[in-house]
């Protein structure tokens, strides 16, 4: 299976060989380019932008996996590629590569669902997690407990109000002068901050319910940075309390979660979970509660190719794919 990824500002290749057990030991090869500085001088992913880089990059990058493979393209049984939801220029990039690929090979395509792609991108690692379990997906568009019952069987157990996880982050580093992409440099600035030198509040915990909110939290930083002395220390002080305080409502909310859905396994997928303190604090805490955490490895919690190779090969096995037309979708739930 190939699987593609331009959703955002990633262009993302894989190949995988679909080994049902285990999924990761069928990882042939990935391969990535970030449009992170082409964006960087605007503060923020320019679509059209992405969209002529998604172009001049993608084919060269199949390339690439495939001679790190060691395969040609007839030996493709299926390309998957993100169909949404994402930024539609960048979408239909992959999706006409993916298709015309396909097509001239006489191979399905297969439309994968971007944070399905998040969702199982654990199955990659050593001792995947079997389902039922639950799933925190935290990326720069979305915030939301999942509770998967098998593959394809979700139910959405709570989502964002307003700013996702991913996008308060980005949003509260560039408030504070930060550069894009700002989420990333926040947790690092965090690493030098003084613990209890600010603290914010940790939203919508104080009542029953998994959806969250994290635009006020922004405000608050927002707040406490213009009465700052605005010195390195105060940002990295600022950063680490804003830091707390999201990882700290992510945590509780886990832990609701677990309960509600009586599961014992939790998945942490998407961008937020290459953030360090994230992972260290829901380790613990399942380690006291008796719950195990699952995390992808750093390179798959960011957009990535291998996510939707797996999604794609998986879809496959059950007999699902489309019929030919290019066909994307900007919005789309899970
Ligand atoms: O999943 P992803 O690569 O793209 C989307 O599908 O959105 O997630 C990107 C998001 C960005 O908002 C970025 O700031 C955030 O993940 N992110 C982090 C960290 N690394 C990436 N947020 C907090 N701590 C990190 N270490
Ligand atoms: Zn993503």
């Amino acid at each position: 299976m190939l699987g593609i990824e331009t959703s955002c500002d990633e262009t993302g290749v894989a190949l995988l060989r679909w080994y049902p057990e285990a999924p990761g030991e069928g990882l042939l090869s990935h391969a990535l380019y970030s449009q992170i500085k082409l964006h960087a001088e605007y503060g923020g992913v320019v679509p059209e932008l992405a969209s002529r880089d998604h172009v001049r990059k993608l084919l060269p990058l199949v390339r690439e996996a495939l001679a790190q493979a060691g395969l040609t393209p007839a030996d493709l049984g299926g390309v998957a590629y993100t169909a949404g939801p994402g930024l539609v220029g960048a979408l239909l990039v992959g999706a006409s590569a993916a298709r015309a690929m396909a097509w001239a090979l006489g191979v399905p395509a297969i439309g994968v669902h971007h944070m399905e792609g998040h969702l199982l991108a654990p199955l990659l690692e050593e001792d995947p997690p079997e389902p039922p379990f639950v799933a925190l997906l935290v990326s720069g568009g979305h915030s939301m407990l999942v509770e998967v019952k098998g593959i394809g069987e979700y139910r959405i157990l709570g989502d964002t109000l307003d700013d996702a996880a991913g996008e308060a982050f980005d949003k509260t580093a560039k408030l504070m002068g930060l550069p894009y992409p700002g989420g990333p440099a926040l947790a690092k600035l965090a690493e030098q901050g003084r613990p209890g030198a600010f603290r914010f509040s940790r939203p919508m915990t104080d009542r029953p319910g998994l959806d969250f909110s994290f635009s006020g939290l922004k405000t608050q930083v927002l707040l406490a940075w213009q009465q700052s002395d605005q010195s390195e220390q105060t940002r990295a002080d600022i950063a680490r309390a804003f830091e707390e305080a999201i990882v700290d409502t992510m945590i509780i909310k886990c832990r609701r979660a677990l309960q509600a859905a009586g599961a014992k396994r939790l998945v942490i997928a998407g961008g937020v979970g290459a953030n360090k303190r994230l992972r260290a604090e829901l380790a613990a805490a399942g380690e006291k509660d008796g719950f195990k955490a699952y995390f992808p490895r750093l390179a798959f919690c960011t957009d990535n190719g291998a996510m939707i190779a797996l999604a794609g090969a998986i879809r496959l096995a059950h007999g699902q794919h489309q019929d030919e037309s290019v066909q994307v979708f900007p919005r789309w739930d899970l």
